[in-house]
């Protein structure tokens, strides 16, 4: 499969067929991605999450990230792979943002980078396109303040605030934005904003209006928890290795493993002269 690039993002768009995005973590999962022809790898910084444990996902470092990074790039041959700038390493000013921004493409062997933030992150983003950095946007609901919003719920349910979300959506397409990220957004809201802008939406619990969907790999695989209403659990490889692993156990505590097709024989001559 040809490389995928910021231009064949454009070819699928403009020909209305809807861009698939993932989230890998690691060099198997990023790998897996790139193998089912997926368009673009999503290193997301919810691997702070399903990856590390943690409780949200603010409390990843740009250098975990970096790690991550760079193993899933990897496994990607011709996914377009962008990551999740960390929370704190763009927020301060434009200068913070292209500093890390370069990092996470040098050093973490990325394409682009993912920020979170409406109108009020329009100049740090004009700043990043300007100096040569993709940038995919991401508004509704933005977990690196789910603090500031009062935990993870659905953004946009009223007039006023759908309204400010469509602002915030040009705000970053003018700041030159590839693409939105639109999170947990009623479908009409979702579908209105994929309307009038000219760049992709890749929504995530926004209905089907949007221009692509992205879901996270533990998510739609079974393998971390409970998952929220918008995703669809497409298996649940957690009760399969669950299931493997007391398999196994079993096998061991019974003497069932190893069997002789496990072991490693040794030649006739060598044996007899070894149990000598
Ligand atoms: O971190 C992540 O995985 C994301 C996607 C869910 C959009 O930001
Ligand atoms: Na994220």
């Amino acid at each position: 499969r040809p490389k995928v690039t910021l231009a064949t993002l454009r070819k699928l768009y403009k020909r209305g067929e809807p861009i698939t995005v993932m989230t890998a973590h690691d060099f198997p999962t990023g790998t897996l991605v790139d193998k089912a022809g997926i368009d673009m790898t999503l290193v997301g910084d919810s691997l702070a999450m399903v990856a590390l444990g943690h409780t949200s996902t603010s409390e990843i470092t740009i250098d975990e990230m970096l790690h991550h990074c760079r193993a899933v790039a990897r496994g990607t041959r011709s996914s377009f792979l962008v990551a999740d700038m960390a929370f704190g390493t763009y927020e301060t000013s434009p200068d913070q943002a292209v500093t890390n921004a370069v990092r996470m493409m040098k050093e973490g062997k990325v394409e682009a980078v993912k920020l979170e933030g409406g109108k009020e992150m329009a100049p740090t983003i004009a700043r990043l396109t300007q100096v040569g950095i993709p940038v995919l946007g991401h508004i509704g609901l933005t977990p690196q303040r789910q603090a500031s919003l009062g935990g993870y719920k659905v953004q946009g349910k009223t007039v006023a605030k759908a309204k400010a979300m469509i602002e915030d959506a040009i705000a970053l397409q003018q700041a030159g934005c590839y693409a939105i990220v639109l999170e947990a957004v009623p479908e009409p809201v979702a579908r209105h904003i994929t309307d009038i802008l000219s760049i992709p939406t890749i929504g995530i619990g926004a209905g089907a209006g949007c221009s692509g969907q992205v879901l996270v790999q533990q998510d739609m695989l079974g393998l971390y928890g409970q998952v929220p209403r918008f995703c669809k659990t497409y298996r649940s490889l957690a009760d399969d290795i669950v299931g493997a692993l007391r398999e196994f156990s079993a096998d061991v505590k019974s003497r069932a493993f190893p069997a002789a097709e496990h072991c490693y024989p040794m030649p006739q001559e060598e044996l007899k002269r070894f149990m000598n």
